[in-house]
């Protein structure tokens, strides 16, 4: 079995524990979680893509390695401009928030036929969650995974649509749900920073201090 990182193992287990079957990995560079992802169910429909030839060759040597050359697609392509029309679910992870809604807006119309998307962004959740579900999706499943020093949110949006409150986008709604050791740990750490940012903002930014005086009043909300 291939040794992946505890991140992808997450955003694999979201994708086992689903009824997906036509995936598309987005930016999959090495192609270790489509690797995985065979190796736990070779029923799975895999294409693994990237818009660089550099990682699909990676791509390419370790789909050799383990056997799996002909059970995995792998695509030149940007994004989703290129998607089959029978793809369930999408899976975009470990990029920034502005490259995985640039890939989803891009070709909005090739979402359409799409049920699910699985996205572990590396920052900026609470724009993630409003504009993604601005598409027509709603928040089905969350979790915050802790690795070699950084949090990460892995999150399952379904299409449809539901109506959230800020604290909902700010926190996310399921994480808020269950509220977990993480959930604790990750929002008291972004607490102590926005203390922090605070504490150097001079007295006369009054509205950029409010601002934060209103976020630090949230956050000591859900975590006492
Ligand atoms: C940091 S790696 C993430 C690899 C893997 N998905 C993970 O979570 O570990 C980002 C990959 O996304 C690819 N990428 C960036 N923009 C892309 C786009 N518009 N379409 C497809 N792939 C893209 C890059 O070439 C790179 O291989």
């Amino acid at each position: 079995m291939i040794n992946i990182n505890d991140r992808l193992k997450n955003v694999a287990d979201f994708i086992l524990e689903s009824d997906a079957k036509y995936i598309i990995d987005v930016g999959c560079d090495h192609a270790l979680l489509d690797i995985y992802l065979f190796q736990c169910n070779n029923k799975l429909q895999i294409i693994a893509s990237d818009i660089n030839k550099g990682p699909l060759l990676k791509a390419k040597e370790n789909l050799l390695k383990y056997y799996c050359f002909d059970k995995i697609k792998l695509q030149l392509s940007d994004g989703i401009s290129e998607i089959k029309d029978n793809t369930d679910t999408i899976v975009i992870s470990g990029m920034g928030m502005e490259t995985i809604l640039e890939i989803l807006t891009k070709d909005k119309k090739n979402i359409n036929n799409v049920k699910r998307l699985i996205i572990s962004s590396n920052n900026k959740y609470e724009s993630l969650r409003l504009k993604i579900c601005n598409l027509g999706f709603f928040i089905n499943k969350e979790k915050i995974v802790y690795e070699d020093g950084k949090y990460y949110i892995i999150i399952e949006f379904i299409k449809g649509n539901f109506k959230y409150s800020k604290q909902q986008f700010y926190f996310g709604p399921c994480l808020l749900k269950n509220k977990d050791e993480l959930f604790y740990k990750y929002y008291l750490g972004i607490k102590k920073e926005k203390e922090n940012i605070l504490n150097n903002i001079p007295i006369i930014y009054r509205k950029k201090r409010n601002l934060l005086i209103e976020e630090i009043k949230m956050l000591t909300l859900e975590t006492s």
